[in-house]
């Protein structure tokens, strides 16, 4: 097949908004290289001379494999075992003793046993991030700071737009360098098996942790339940300002008073929410919902 045509301005505006459309990213027209970057191997692998006739694609929306590998080579999934570590320790040191003291209230409102205590890893990647707060939630059990809970006492609910990237972290399974980017090495040989060249997460966090496809940009956003903490982070970062404000209200739905929402740390709800209080939880930043 001879060389496409560069990207024209046009086309590119085509694509960029469909992108926006279908999940939430927005590409300036500064993104022009990135975008022809990334799309250059598609045309190849869909047999299309041009991109003219990917955008044609995309416009139509008969051919489900084209937009899933569009919206692949766009959305980046980067992450690592405990990012930034400090919501981490937070989590263990305040976040988990609040829900605790709500889980406790509720138990001792109703003759039912409690719901259990809830987190939603919102945009989760391949899975470190659940797998993080699983493990922190194991370890705060086992330092003996709520003998009144057990591991199945609680869920952990990890959603991605991508069904590749979902299905890879049910697998549960880690090469050494990626165990490397975050895991100590005692609590990689806790909670991981030795597996071929790699590790897998031990049932004991894979009991915990219940992966599904969310897209946050569709427009019939299902609430996807109640919870206590919320974690969404390095992904509201590269939407418009209208699905930002989408989706932490769908967080706000989500979380009681006084439930929590953490942020990347390169994020905030300024001018995107005023029914959450910014606090700082052992030295962490959050959102407590109002
Ligand atoms: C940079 S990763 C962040 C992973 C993890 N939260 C962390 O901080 O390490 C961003 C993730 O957001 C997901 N994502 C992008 N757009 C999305 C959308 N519209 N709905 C749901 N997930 C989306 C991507 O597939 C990707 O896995």
């Amino acid at each position: 097949m001879s060389q496409p045509k560069p990207l024209s301005r046009e086309t590119q505006a085509d694509i960029s908004r469909w992108i926006t459309r279908e999940c939430g990213v927005v590409l300036g027209p500064d993104k022009a290289y990135l975008l022809e970057h990334r799309l250059s191997g598609l045309l190849k692998d869909f047999s299309l001379p041009s991109y003219e006739a990917l955008r044609d694609r995309l416009l139509d929306g008969r051919q489900a494999g084209v937009t899933e590998r569009v919206v692949e080579a766009i959305v980046t999934h980067e992450t690592s075992f405990f990012r930034d570590r400090h919501p981490f320790e937070a989590l263990r040191a305040a976040m988990l003793p609040a829900a605790r003291q709500r889980w406790l209230a509720d138990r001792a409102a109703s003759l039912l046993p409690p719901r259990p205590i809830r987190i939603w890893s919102a945009a989760c990647s391949t899975g470190q991030e659940p797998v993080s707060l699983a493990i922190s939630t194991l370890e705060w059990l086992r330092s003996g700071a709520a003998a009144d809970l057990r591991p199945a006492d609680f869920v952990i609910v990890a959603t991605d737009i991508s069904a590749r990237i979902i299905k890879m972290a049910r697998e549960g399974r880690y090469s050494a360098a990626e165990l490397e980017r975050g895991m100590p090495a005692d609590l990689r040989a806790r909670y991981f098996t030795p597996d071929g060249p790699g590790w897998v997460v031990s049932t004991e966090v894979a009991r915990m942790i219940d992966y599904r496809r969310v897209n946050f940009a569709d427009a019939a956003l299902a609430s996807v339940g109640l919870f206590d903490v919320v974690f969404c982070r390095n992904v509201l970062i590269y939407f418009d300002e209208a699905l930002k404000k989408r989706v932490v209200e769908e967080f706000w739905r989500s979380l009681p008073a006084g439930g929590l929402l953490v942020l990347g740390s390169a994020e905030s709800l300024y001018g995107i929410s005023d029914r959450f209080q910014p606090i700082t939880m052992a030295g962490s930043p959050a959102y407590q919902r109002l």
